[in-house]
Order: C-alpha cells, then sequence, then structure tokens
C-alpha cells in the first residue's frame, strides 16, 4: 500500500470566512447525493488501498465557518467526542471563535491537556487513577474541569482525593455542574413524559444551590478543596433530535414538542444561573450542540456553546431544517466478492452509529450512486453486501464510498484519516486510534 505522509493540518481561512459571513438560508429538502466529490475522492485515492477514511479540508473548513456564523460570536467549545482527532482539535481551534474542548474521559481530558489549556470534562468520571494524576499535577488542576451532578459522586472524589499520598496542592479540583434540561411536561404532581436525555439530577434551582454549597464546604486544612467554576446545561431534545425525518408526522412531532420545550429550557437555565451566581462566581455557562446553535447562542445566560459534530456533516444533519453541514468525513470499502450480478461484498462491516438501533445508524453508500445494504445483512462484521445496478459497474478491488450516521466514531476504525482538497491527497492526519488511544 502507498503511504501517506503525515501532515500538519490547517483550515483554509477562505473557505472559513466565506462560510462565516455567508447569508444564512434554510437547506432545501434533502437533496440527491452529489456523486462529484465522492468521484473526486475516488480518483485522488486510486492508488491507496482501502479500508480508508478521508477528511475534506475544504468543507471541514466550511463547516468550521457555518458553526461560527450559527453561535453568532459565542464561543465555541469543540466536543472532542465527535472528532477524535488531535490534528483536526488542533487545527479547529486554532480559528477564532472556538474555544476549550469539551472532552469526553478524564484519561482523554488529561492527555489533551498536556497540549491544550481549557479542557472541560463533559461527563462525570470514576476513574480514581486519572483523578489521582490529576491531583498530583498542578498543570492539569489548572487546565482540566471535572464535572459533576451528585453529593455522592463528590463524596467519591472527596475520597479518592484524600487516598492520593502526593496530592499536597492548594489549587483546587475545578469542577462544573451539569444541569438536567430535559423536558418533562407536567399535569399538577404529574409527569407526563420525560423528552431529552437522562443524566442529571440536578433540575431546579435549589437543586443546584445545594450541590454548590456542599461543594464550598469541602475543604483540607481550612482551605477549599474544590473550585465550581462553571455549569452545563445540554439540551438533547433540540440539538440531538432531527426535525425533519422521512416520516412527517414524526417531524411534525418533534418540531412541536422542540418549541414548547426551548421555552422550558431558556427558563430553567436562567433561573438556575441567577441562583448559583448569587452563592459563587461562574466562569462560564456552556449548553447547546450542533443541532441547536441558533437557540442556545440566543440564552442570555449561556457564555459558551458545545459543538463537534457539525464539523463532520455525518447523515443525521441531512435531517435537520434550519442547517445543513457539507459532508467533510466519508470512508471507503474494498469490493471483495461479487455474489451475484446486481451484488458486490466489500471487505469491512460494521460502523454503524451509537444510539436507539435503526437504519438511520447505518452508514449510507454514496458512491458509486445506487447500492443499498441489504436488510438481512445490514452493515456486516467484517464484511458487507451492497445490491443495486451500480454493482456492474464495479470490479474486485474497486472502492465503494459510505457516509457515516455519526462523526467522531468513523476514527474508531482507522488509525488515520487521508486529507484530501478535491480531488489531490494532502497528506494524512492521526486520529485518537493512530495515536494509540482507545478512550471509551
Ligand atoms: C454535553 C454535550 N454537549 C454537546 C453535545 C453536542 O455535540 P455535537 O455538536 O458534537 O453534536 C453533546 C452530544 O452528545 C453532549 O453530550
Amino acid at each position: 500500500m502507498r503511504t501517506v505522509e503525515t501532515v500538519s493540518l490547517h483550515l483554509d481561512p477562505a473557505a472559513v470566512a466565506a462560510a462565516k459571513h455567508a447569508t444564512a438560508a434554510p437547506p432545501g429538502p434533502r437533496p440527491a447525493v452529489d456523486a462529484g466529490p465522492w468521484q473526486a475522492a475516488d480518483t485522488a485515492c486510486e492508488q491507496l488501498d482501502a479500508p480508508l477514511a478521508v477528511l475534506d479540508l475544504q468543507n471541514l473548513s466550511r463547516n468550521a465557518g457555518a458553526l461560527l456564523r450559527r453561535a453568532s460570536g459565542t464561543p465555541i467549545r469543540v466536543a472532542s467526542k465527535s472528532v477524535r482527532s488531535r490534528a483536526v482539535l488542533r487545527a479547529v481551534l486554532a480559528q477564532d471563535g472556538f474555544s476549550g474542548i469539551l472532552a469526553y474521559t478524564l484519561p482523554e481530558a488529561l492527555w489533551l491537556a498536556e497540549e491544550f489549556d481549557d479542557v472541560l470534562l463533559g461527563y462525570p468520571s470514576t476513574d480514581a487513577a486519572a483523578v489521582r494524576t490529576l491531583a498530583a499535577d498542578d498543570q492539569l488542576r489548572s487546565r482540566v474541569t471535572l464535572m459533576i451532578d451528585s453529593v455522592e459522586h463528590l463524596t467519591w472524589l472527596e475520597s479518592v482525593l484524600d487516598a492520593t499520598p502526593h496530592s499536597t496542592s492548594e489549587i483546587p479540583v475545578r469542577l462544573a455542574m451539569e444541569l438536567d434540561v430535559s423536558w418533562q411536561p407536567r399535569v399538577g404532581q404529574q409527569t407526563l413524559a420525560h423528552i431529552g436525555v437522562r443524566r442529571s439530577p440536578v433540575r431546579t434551582p435549589k437543586d443546584a444551590v445545594q450541590l454548590a454549597r456542599n461543594i464550598a464546604g469541602r475543604t483540607r486544612n481550612g482551605k477549599p478543596r474544590f473550585v465550581l467554576v462553571g455549569m452545563m446545561a445540554y439540551e438533547a431534545q433540540i440539538a440531538g433530535l432531527a426535525d425533519r425525518p422521512l416520516n412527517m408526522a414524526r417531524g411534525a412531532a418533534i418540531s412541536a414538542i422542540q418549541r414548547r420545550s426551548k421555552a422550558d429550557v431558556t427558563a430553567r437555565r436562567q433561573a438556575v444561573v441567577a441562583a448559583l451566581r448569587e452563592v459563587t462566581p461562574l466562569e462560564f455557562i456552556n449548553g447547546g450542540g450542533t443541532g441547536s446553535l441558533e437557540f442556545t447562542h440566543s440564552d442570555s445566560s449561556v457564555t459558551e456553546l458545545a459543538a463537534g459534530s457539525g464539523l463532520f456533516g455525518p447523515t443525521v444533519f441531512d435531517f435537520y431544517s434550519h442547517f445543513r453541514p457539507a459532508p467533510a468525513i466519508g470512508f471507503a470499502l474494498p469490493v471483495v466478492r461479487r455474489p451475484a450480478a446486481d451484488t458486490v461484498t466489500v471487505l469491512g462491516g460494521g460502523w454503524i452509529a451509537s444510539g436507539p438501533p435503526g437504519t438511520d445508524r447505518s452508514p449510507t453508500p454514496v458512491y458509486p450512486a445506487g447500492l443499498s445494504l441489504i436488510p438481512t445483512e445490514g452493515a456486516g462484521e467484517v464484511q458487507t453486501p451492497l445490491v443495486g445496478d451500480a454493482a456492474k459497474t464495479l470490479s474486485i478491488g474497486s472502492k465503494v464510498w459510505f457516509r457515516h450516521a455519526k462523526s467522531g466514531e468513523v476514527c474508531e476504525h482507522v488509525n488515520d484519516l487521508v486529507v484530501l482538497s478535491g480531488a489531490e491527497v494532502l497528506g494524512s492526519v492521526p486520529t485518537y486510534r493512530g495515536e494509540g488511544k482507545a478512550f471509551i
């Protein structure tokens, strides 16, 4: 296999600026796949063996610019789970308007903090060894913020710190609190539904203030052990639910839910932030995700947004009504068999997105056009059959190109991303996996 030289990645400033200043227009109906870029990728990668994954620099740059436009000046913290490549994080964070990382595991956060100075861990950790590493290093203590949402977790953290022999530092461990902003419509005392994710038990100003006071009350030798520096409130039911799915009735129901839920999220987030600010100064209030930037930045209590998956433009975003990122990432699998004239089997499988199982989690074959997964096998384990007239145009060794349903998960399958600019191979950048890192 011809190898591709590792390069340092830089976004195209002109493409970022053009997308940032473009006039916002809602995307039209879901377009047919534009074969052009995939054909260009196929030509560019002719000498490279598949399986491989590509990252299109122009589309990545455009997507970064579009996120900045939609954020309207509110800084964006990059959700690393949706990227999983340090080179890409570096390139995006070099742009004004992106600031800080929202990491997904503590070992990952510690690794990233060797290079990046503001890493918020978006999810609670019970990795005692990693907490000890954090506790023993003043630079890590000042760069990494842990997420908590309960007294139980706080007590666990304190017990790990107590058992850390070298933790004599007086720099308090930085904490952020997660507020649950799922929507729970009620009639009287009865909760009718839970719409959103199930994460934090902190829902009200009272819950938040109680936890903040508990944090402040934990001292060692008269010095605060922790400092609450931020709050995060991620409205998954708005950011993460496509409002224009193929089923129109479902789309109408989701849009209605999102309208109602937005009022609740804004009111509750603002009330909790106001109550918390009475008891402690806060550096940041984080909210939102790629799917909700316009809404979240309009909440004046929010000081920063989170986004990641809009950089790569996976297929989930083909079903949103208010924005449409360009497909910046794709992968190619080689044809290895032909079980029938209209069927080919490619080597490689899985590449299924996380979340509730369904066909919308499957990868989508995009080039050559007109191939489909087979319902009985789907995206197979190590090989995947594809059916359609286009199979007749393929030979053993040809590549079939796919888009993934989600974003950073692509990087768990490959050691590097081949960086393309149209039909030109610019080089490659390592993924977390290519750097020997599997965090989750
Ligand atoms: C806490 C948090 N913030 C933001 C996001 C949005 O990330 P993205 O923009 O990559 O969809 C997520 C996604 O699950 C999340 O868990």
